[in-house]
């Protein structure tokens, strides 16, 4: 049996993101070849005293089973292990960026780019809702992009796997959830629910940002963030090709039993030229 990894098994290098108890850092591993990784480093002191204990238990449970059957769009978790201050999780390492950095840089994406990254978006979050897995805080920052073009879905802190009792009521564990405003769907901010439907606005979400450059909902603060969602307040600033917007204005509805299922969102009109069971054009980029 191979023995766990530790710390000093790899170089650490400049630091790639953070979260609110994690720190993501490249790193090599030493006498390896210069083979990148991403690994999150959580302390445990933190995860302890804000009570997360049970949230990163569910990243690594849920990158372990959505890792026994690879998805090129599920970040790969290669290892864990951990020493006594902290906790080290060995990812696979993306290169492009965020999909936030993307827009930023520039603006509402040409009809083409939104629907590649789209198709594999859609895809992956269906491979995890067949899983039983729901990410619950789906938004561009948690989207890398590898040098091909490739998604890759990241950051599963929040995950919820159906079926499987966190030992808290549901709705509690809603509430306690700190997922970012713009994206959080009306029946977890109006009734403490998050379900797959709710990965489903935070697509509609983020197809209306790559085709507006912006979220659709936006207010000054939160809470007005929050009212726009709930009042299902947002419009259109720039053209957009009449199929997508169509399909935004299909996923955002504010009655979760009434947006589409993944499986509708493939079958939608905008997808009519994209054969779904052939994963290899689905993961070909378009800028190769
Ligand atoms: N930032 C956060 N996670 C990352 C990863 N896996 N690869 C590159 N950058 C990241």
């Amino acid at each position: 049996m191979r023995s766990a990894k530790r710390p000093n098994d790899y170089v650490f290098l400049e630091q790639l993101g953070h979260g609110s108890y994690s720190s993501v850092f490249r790193a090599q591993e030493r006498g390896n070849g210069a083979r990148n990784f991403a690994i999150k480093v959580c302390s445990k002191k933190h995860i302890i005293s804000e009570k997360k204990v049970k949230y990163v238990t569910i990243e690594k449970d849920t990158l372990n089973l959505v890792a026994r059957e690879r998805h090129p769009g599920v970040v790969r978790l290669f290892c864990t292990f951990h020493d006594a201050e902290k906790l080290y999780f060995v990812l696979e390492y993306v290169s492009g960026g965020e999909l936030l950095g993307l827009i930023h840089k520039t603006g509402p994406l040409p009809e083409l780019w939104a629907k590649h990254l789209m198709v594999q978006l859609v895809d992956t979050v269906g491979f995890l809702h067949k899983h039983g897995v729901i990410h619950r805080d789906l938004k561009p920052e948690n989207v890398l992009l590898s040098q091909e073009g490739r998604v890759v879905i990241t950051d599963f802190g929040a995950a919820y796997r159906v079926g499987q009792g966190t030992g808290e009521d549901e709705s509690q564990r809603a509430a306690s959830f700190v997922g970012t405003a713009e994206y959080v769907s009306p029946e977890l901010l109006l009734h403490s629910r998050c379900g797959f439907a709710s990965d489903v606005w935070a697509l509609g979400c983020i197809l209306y940002q790559l085709l507006q450059g912006v979220a659709p909902f936006r207010g000054d603060s939160e809470l007005q963030t929050f009212e726009k969602i709930a009042a299902l307040d947002y419009k259109w600033h720039v053209v957009a090709p009449v199929s997508p917007r169509d399909l935004v204005t299909t996923i955002l509805v504010l009655n979760p039993a009434k947006r589409p299922g993944i499986n509708r969102i493939k079958g939608h009109q905008w997808f009519s030229n994209v054969n779904w069971a052939d994963k290899q054009a689905i993961w070909r980029g378009i800028w190769q």
